[in-house]
């Protein structure tokens, strides 16, 4: 079984994605880390965010621990991450990872979550369960400002909720898989909704 979980940041994807892993024993992939590991990388190594050919060769060279870099959920990191991840070449380089796991689970699991913003469209079209989960942008900013905040109390609202906004629209915008949800696709609005709420709602679609 693979269940595809894509929408915008701080939408609330991730804890769903995770939760849902634990609870039918699958194996989890956060595909946003590994476009955030190739940002990391290019940002430590000096290597121009426009520099397609140098990003490919970080992309293809990904290993375990690049996904445990200190810095990946940065703004900086979410910004190059945001910039790499709209690079055709990039995306490719990433692709046949992301489908081998959610074909072949790690760990002899039975299922996989994967959680991102072309699970449901590009990556895993055949998806068993496909999510969309959104969320406005208000409530969004905060959620991500309020967890910024824990790492650096200085963090400033207004700085988190246009960043979010010009991620949101390179996201939306760009010629290769832009976030949208896939056709058949159920959409949960987790605005109003508590963690618990949106699980039970996921839980709810996938006995359906
Ligand atoms: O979900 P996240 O914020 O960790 O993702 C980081 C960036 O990577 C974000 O700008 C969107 C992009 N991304 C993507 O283009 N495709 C995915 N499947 C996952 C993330």
């Amino acid at each position: 079984m693979i269940i595809a979980i894509d929408g915008p940041a701080a939408a609330g994807k991730g804890t769903l994605a995770r939760r849902l892993a634990a609870h039918f024993d699958f194996a989890y992939l956060d595909s946003g880390a590994l476009y955030r590991a190739v940002g990391a990388k290019a940002l430590d190594q000096s290597i121009d965010l426009d520099d397609v050919a140098g990003l490919v060769v970080l992309a293809s060279g990904l290993i375990g621990e690049d996904m445990a870099h200190p810095h990946l959920r940065t703004p900086a990191v979410s910004e190059a991450a945001s910039r790499v991840a709209a690079l055709t070449p990039v995306r490719e380089a990433l692709k046949d990872f992301q489908r081998n796991f959610a074909d072949s689970p790690p760990g002899g699991k039975a299922g996989a979550v994967l959680d991102g913003r072309d699970i449901g469209t590009v990556i895993c079209p055949y998806a068993t369960f496909k999510l969309f989960i959104t969320a406005n942008r208000n409530v969004r900013a905060e959620r991500r400002w309020l967890e910024l905040r824990e790492k650096d109390p200085s963090v400033i609202y207004d700085r988190v909720f246009n960043d979010l906004v010009v991620r949101d629209r390179r996201d939306e915008t760009r010629q290769d898989s832009p976030l949208r949800p896939a056709d058949d696709a159920t959409l949960i609005d987790t605005s109003m909704l508590t963690a618990d709420q949106v699980f039970e709602q996921a839980l709810s679609v996938i006995a359906s």
